[in-house]
């Protein structure tokens, strides 16, 4: 029986204490009430208590949403990041992208796909999922729906795109996410997730993001301290390799499955 899926209903805890170790798999509760798209899912708390601004708001969107505004906020990284995820993709997969991005990046993607493979644009937020139909429309191998990235059953898909949604969500979240992420890709399936890494000690910038995640997002800095493997069942069953870039910024670590699961875990390497 799959019981990854353990939404929140309350960001409380996890915003007490952002930077501890990855929880054990919690007992699966409801969600919160709050806005639901045409699929019926409810806006889970943490998101609206703590990203209204950013992602649930026309303001917000409008802002945001915008390649030169992803680029300011990414200090300047954004491209390179992006083109770090379409490196990793083949013309003719079925790839899942499980949260919407603003900007270009799921079109960047879906051209990367071509015309003969196929990109499922998923989001929990109905907002998002109108604003990433309207980016794509046209786009005949794209699809956009709500969903959960924690609820279970995805795929299978030949690869997973998952940028910065990790540090966006409490520490059960990010435990059912990796999981159902890397659930959702077959045997030969390539797990993406880039997102935010902790910066080498003496990143002139270091303090800022500091601030900004004490003051703003307040699940983020557990990624300064836990690998994204460490949100793995079984770790041991993938190879994952872990690249940093911008003084140790971001990361993008990918995960295949091994044909032999191991039981230690592996080196990384760091670039
Ligand atoms: C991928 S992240 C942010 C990426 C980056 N900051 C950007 O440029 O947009 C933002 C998205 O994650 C979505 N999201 C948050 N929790 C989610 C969940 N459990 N399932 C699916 N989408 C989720 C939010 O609604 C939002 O649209």
């Amino acid at each position: 029986m799959n019981d990854r899926f353990v939404p929140r209903t309350t960001p409380a805890d996890d915003a007490s204490d952002p930077i501890s170790r990855p929880a054990p798999r919690a007992a699966a509760t409801a969600p919160a009430a709050g806005s639901c798209g045409a699929g019926g899912l409810a806006v889970p708390a943490y998101l609206s208590d703590t990203y209204t601004w950013a992602y649930l708001s026309d303001l917000g969107t409008r802002v945001f949403d915008k390649h030169l505004i992803v680029q300011a906020i990414l200090w300047g990284n954004a491209d390179r990041l992006i083109d770090s995820v379409v490196a990793e993709l083949k013309p003719g997969w079925r790839v899942l992208q499980p949260a919407c991005v603003y900007g270009d990046f799921s079109l960047r993607l879906a051209r990367a796909l071509g015309p003969a493979g196929r990109l499922d644009v998923r989001d929990i937020a109905p907002i998002q999922v109108a604003l990433t139909r309207r980016k794509l429309a046209g786009v005949a191998q794209a699809t956009v729906d709500q969903e959960d990235a924690a609820a279970p059953g995805k795929g299978p898909y030949d690869a997973v795109a998952c940028f910065f949604l990790l540090h966006e969500v409490p520490e059960e979240y990010k435990r059912a996410i990796v999981n159902n992420m890397l659930d959702a890709v077959g045997p030969d399936g390539t797990v993406i997730f880039v997102d935010y890494h902790r910066p080498h000690a003496a990143h002139p910038l270091k303090p800022v993001m500091s601030l900004v995640f004490d003051r703003l997002e307040p699940f983020a800095k557990a990624l300064w301290n836990n690998a994204i493997e460490d949100y793995a069942d079984r770790p041991g069953d993938w190879t994952w390799t872990k690249t940093t870039v911008f003084g140790g910024m971001y990361q993008k670590v990918i995960a295949r499955r091994r044909s032999q699961p191991r039981v230690t875990r592996p080196s990384r390497s760091c670039i």
